[in-house]
């Protein structure tokens, strides 16, 4: 089969594209490496790689004109909530505007395509204390990053239904494992815990910043339950036209994963406390059944994942 991932060179992206090589599978990659890295793929020479940005209209319509993909996977993205909270307007460019022109390239040169598989978030609920969130909670985003999500779910869908681009949409809650980029501030919360712990280890005095008290409560998914995820709702004729939260219905709250790594690493990592980030989400859990119905079940706990993740680096 022939895949494109848009942000493939990403954390999640780069773990999809390393396993649908090594099942033989042919890839091509659209990211700018923004966030993403060439080292996350496995083996380089078997992608297809092109660096550039989705917002590039020419270079997406040649990627979708010259090649006939059987699915998509669109990842590409101003992935973080806060820097969606310093860049709107850069934020609605990548996480919108070049969603709809990609869906409309679709539709008019790629006829044989099985499943376009939109990347949306679990921001799209808001912090509505309706918990667990299931897909049909009210939808109240409190950031440009969760509109510009919700806005291009219901795009795909819309595409889906008007113009027989098959789509569905994925809501991951808050998803780690390897590869995930620890460079920035606004990195994925565990990807920077890791690297605080690592530096610690090789003697550098790294303190990690909690922003708020850490009683904050997010349903972390590692990885490889993800990619099955990402598997079933592309390959499903049930998830034609639909959405899906991605998530492990189970809730954490920061400390416990502090006290969790703090356990596994046999060390304290030192906490700085700063004020809560605006548009920060305080509860965030999910209501999967709708995934279990296509056939989902999790297979790692928090505690797991971590271990695993832990054993990787
Ligand atoms: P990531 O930042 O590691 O991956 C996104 C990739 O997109 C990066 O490689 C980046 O370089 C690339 N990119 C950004 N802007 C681009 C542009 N204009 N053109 C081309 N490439 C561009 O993030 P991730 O965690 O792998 O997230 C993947 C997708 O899943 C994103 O759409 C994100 O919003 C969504 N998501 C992630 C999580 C999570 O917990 N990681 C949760 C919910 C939704
Ligand atoms: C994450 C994803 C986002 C996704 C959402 C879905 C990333 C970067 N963000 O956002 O793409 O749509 O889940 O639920 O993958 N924190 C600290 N210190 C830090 C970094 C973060 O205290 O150095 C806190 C944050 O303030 C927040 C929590 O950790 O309360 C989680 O932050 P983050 O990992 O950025 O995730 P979300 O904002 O939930």
């Amino acid at each position: 089969m022939k895949y494109l991932i848009t942000g493939g060179a990403g954390f999640i992206g780069s773990n999809l594209t390393n396993m649908l090589i090594a099942q033989g599978h042919e890839v091509v990659v659209v990211d700018d490496l923004s966030m993403g890295k060439i080292e996350n793929f496995n083996d380089l020479s078997k992608v297809e790689f092109i660096r550039g940005s989705i917002i590039d209209g020419a270079l997406m319509e040649s990627v979708l004109t010259n090649h006939q993909f059987d699915y998509i996977f669109h990842l590409a993205a101003v992935a973080s909530v806060a820097d969606s909270v310093a860049r709107p307007l850069e934020t609605h460019e990548v996480n919108y505007n070049a969603v709809l022109n990609i869906l409309d390239f679709i539709r008019k040169h790629q006829q044989n395509l099985k499943r376009f598989v939109f990347a949306s978030s679990a921001a799209v609920y808001g912090d509505d204390p309706e918990l667990p969130k299931k897909e049909t909670s009210s939808i109240k985003p409190m950031t440009q990053y969760a509109v510009d999500k919700f806005a291009a779910e219901r795009t795909a869908v819309i595409f889906n239904n008007l113009y027989d681009v098959p789509a569905s949409a994925v809501r991951f809650f808050n998803v780690y494992g390897p590869n995930q980029n620890p460079e920035s501030p606004y990195s994925g919360v565990i990807s920077i815990l890791l690297d605080c712990y690592t530096r610690n280890l090789h003697g550098e005095k790294i303190g990690f910043t909690l922003f708020g008290d850490g009683t904050q409560v997010r349903d972390f998914i590692f990885i490889e339950d993800v990619l099955h995820a990402l598997l079933l709702v592309a390959e499903s004729e049930n998830s034609l036209g639909q959405v899906f939260n991605v998530g492990t219905e189970k809730e954490t709250d920061l400390n416990q994963v502090i006290a969790e790594l703090n356990k596994i690493y046999g060390f304290k990592l030192p906490v700085t406390h700063e004020a809560a980030r605006v548009g920060d989400i305080h509860r965030s859990v999910a209501d999967i059944s709708a995934l279990k119905s296509l056939g989902f079940t999790v297979e790692n706990t928090i505690f797991q994942g971590l271990s695993k993740l832990v054993e990787f680096l």
